[in-house]
């Protein structure tokens, strides 16, 4: 089974959030309590192909042996020899984790070699690492080739479920909430939200590029240059298309970007020159809790500001609250990932979501509409 065990982990190689394998364990339980032999495999970080103990899952086997409360043998590798000897002695129902994948080149190039290596470990291949299903690698795609059953786990159906659904067949009102510094990293998402969704609020330092494209003083703010014009278009496709597209009214300004520095609410069409705008002000977080909490599906994907830096958190924060809040009233809450899924973690409201996604890239590359090559691999 591949999993997408790629979780931060501390300087004294601490798991800081072990979301992925919690998510993981319905799929790892059910084959271990119907007595499969269970060879679970994952990448670790970013090891450029080379051996490196800084990325070794031996941390996650202990937390997975933890929460499943039964051991779990560490492979020293993930192809060779020795590991085929320690999956002949797996008896029913027991599981091993083998080392990183991407100690091997040969996993990012998708090596048919590699892949068919892999393949031979195992009768059936079962892929649940839906924040990896956009990697075309060979214990995503490759090993599909050389296996007769290519399944796709419990955290994936879940994933496409509701990633799918809010897609697909949105129960209205649906919004939308976009956040992040760039345009350029959200288009192909508006793109395609723009084809179902009703509306749509905007955050993040990518809020200056559509003020600058509508003639105001930014200041100092993050600004895309090269997508004014882009900024533009946008706006006259939710008109044409009758979406409400919402911009901030007022924005959280600040000299410099620090933990101590001063910050104000300002108008939009009031930012002194060098100010920056960190985060959306308390008019524009109104408004959006509003719109959110009439809404009867949200999908949420980027931080509205700098939520890192507390002073620069507040409407990261309310959205994320009032993503509770809707939820509460049943509501379908989706969070898409990424920082959006660190600052509802931040908010202690991670139980109060329909849905966060483990998916960060294949997230954004499922909502942009874009086929992912370790689900479209699968055979059943
Ligand atoms: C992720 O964390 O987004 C996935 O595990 C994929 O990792 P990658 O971006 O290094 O391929």
């Amino acid at each position: 089974m591949r999993v997408d065990f790629n979780v931060p982990l501390d300087g004294s190689k601490k798991i800081t959030d072990d979301k992925r394998i919690v998510e993981s364990l319905p799929s790892i339980k059910k084959i271990m309590e119907n007595g499969g032999r269970l060879i679970l495999m994952s990448h670790l970080g970013r090891p450029k192909g080379k051996v490196n103990s800084d990325y070794s899952l031996a941390p996650v086997a202990l937390r997975l042996a933890e929460l499943l409360d039964c051991p779990v043998t560490m492979a020293k590798e993930c192809i060779g020899t020795e590991v085929m000897q320690q999956v002949l002695a797996l008896q029913d129902g027991e599981v091993m984790l083998l080392e990183n994948l991407r100690f091997h080149p040969e996993e990012e190039a998708n090596d048919p070699d590699f892949s068919r290596e892999l393949a031979s470990l195992g009768e059936v291949y079962v892929n649940d690492a839906f924040g990896t299903a956009h990697r075309a690698h060979a214990s995503t795609e490759g090993i599909t080739h050389y296996v007769q059953t290519a399944v796709a786990g419990f955290l994936i159906e879940r994933e496409l479920l509701y990633l799918g659904k809010a897609l697909q067949e949105p129960e209205r009102p649906f919004v939308a909430i976009l956040g992040g510094s760039k345009i350029s990293g959200k288009i192909d998402v508006l793109e395609n939200l723009f084809k179902k969704v009703d509306t749509v609020l905007i955050g993040g330092a990518m809020v200056f590029t559509f003020f600058k494209a509508q003639g105001y003083e930014i200041g100092n703010s993050l600004v895309e240059e090269s997508k004014i014009e882009l900024a533009l278009k946008i706006l006259a496709e939710a008109k044409a298309k009758g979406i409400k597209l919402l911009l901030p009214t007022d924005v959280i300004l600040t000299a410099e970007i620090s933990a101590t520095a001063d910050c104000h609410a300002e108008m939009i069409t009031a930012i002194p020159e060098g100010m920056i705008g960190v985060d959306i002000g308390p008019l524009t977080i109104e408004a959006y809790r509003n719109e959110i909490l009439s809404a009867r599906t949200v999908l949420w994907n980027g931080p509205m500001g700098i939520f890192e830096i507390d002073n620069f958190a507040a409407g990261t924060m309310a959205v994320a609250n009032a993503m509770a809040e809707a939820t509460a009233k049943g509501a379908t809450t989706i969070i898409g990932g990424g920082d959006s899924a660190a600052a509802v973690a931040k908010a202690g409201l991670a139980q109060e979501m329909t849905h966060i996604s483990t998916g960060g890239g294949a997230s954004l590359e499922f909502l942009e509409g874009k086929e992912l090559p370790g689900i479209a691999a699968l055979n059943d």
